[in-house]
């Protein structure tokens, strides 16, 4: 049986209180299989604490980055670099329509990041909306979120995510595509049986801890 990669998004949500207790409940979770391959991707100002809560609850997850600058390190006000993430994380999420939409991220810009996280040794999980998404050198995941699911509840069938997933995979060579938009644990469970998924990006459902454990314990 395969083990899937679960992402859980955070997005702008949570704070450093609040992040404590999600940590405080999804610990006390009896049942919860604490050797699921998760990476938990908060804010910026969240890093730090998770850091330190994953260790003190001991959880074997990674932390990931919701987005990076397009520029190393310098004179660019208010960017966090790559080579600063790395201090934390092992994974970057890179062109999340969110950010494509309301922060006008390019297609330039997106690859000058892969390329930034790629020089500093961490993992680019790049975001598609659908099969042509145009994907840069030096990805090797990618998580296939099409717009009309994301936060929605209406998530994509999953005979049509394995359609999307396995052109990916066959056209662009790549070796791991995961699928997002309104996971929940009542269609993981569905979403991780094709087989051209290898894991999922919960956004809303990785917020509740009881819910999360729910969806992992499902995955
Ligand atoms: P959602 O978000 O699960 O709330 O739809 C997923 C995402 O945007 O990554």
């Amino acid at each position: 049986m395969k083990s899937p990669l679960i992402i859980a998004n955070w997005k702008s949500n949570k704070t450093v209180d609040e992040a404590k207790k999600w940590f405080e409940e999804i610990a006390s979770q009896a049942v919860l299989p604490r050797t699921a391959q998760v990476v938990l991707c908060p804010s910026f100002p969240l890093l730090p604490v998770c850091q330190d809560l994953l260790t003190k609850y001991r959880l074997p997850w990674k932390l990931g980055a919701q987005t990076v600058s397009s520029f190393s390190e310098g004179k660019h006000t208010g960017e966090v670099n790559a080579v600063q993430l790395k201090e934390y994380v092992s994974y970057v999420l890179i062109g999340h329509s969110e950010r494509r939409m309301e922060l006008h991220e390019t297609n330039d810009m997106l690859f000058e990041k892969v390329k930034r996280v790629r020089e500093a040794g961490l993992t680019p999980i790049y975001f598609v909306q659908d099969g042509s998404t145009t994907i840069p050198e030096g990805v090797d995941i990618v998580a296939y979120e099409p717009i009309f699911a994301i936060g929605t509840g209406v998530a994509d069938t999953p005979e049509h995510a394995e359609q999307v997933a396995r052109g990916i995979k066959i056209s662009m060579h790549i070796q791991t595509v995961l699928y997002g938009g309104s996971v929940d644990d009542k269609n993981v469970a569905a979403f991780m049986s094709c087989s051209s998924l290898d894991g999922i990006v919960p956004g809303a459902a990785s917020l509740n801890p009881k819910e999360f454990a729910k969806l992992i314990i499902h995955a």
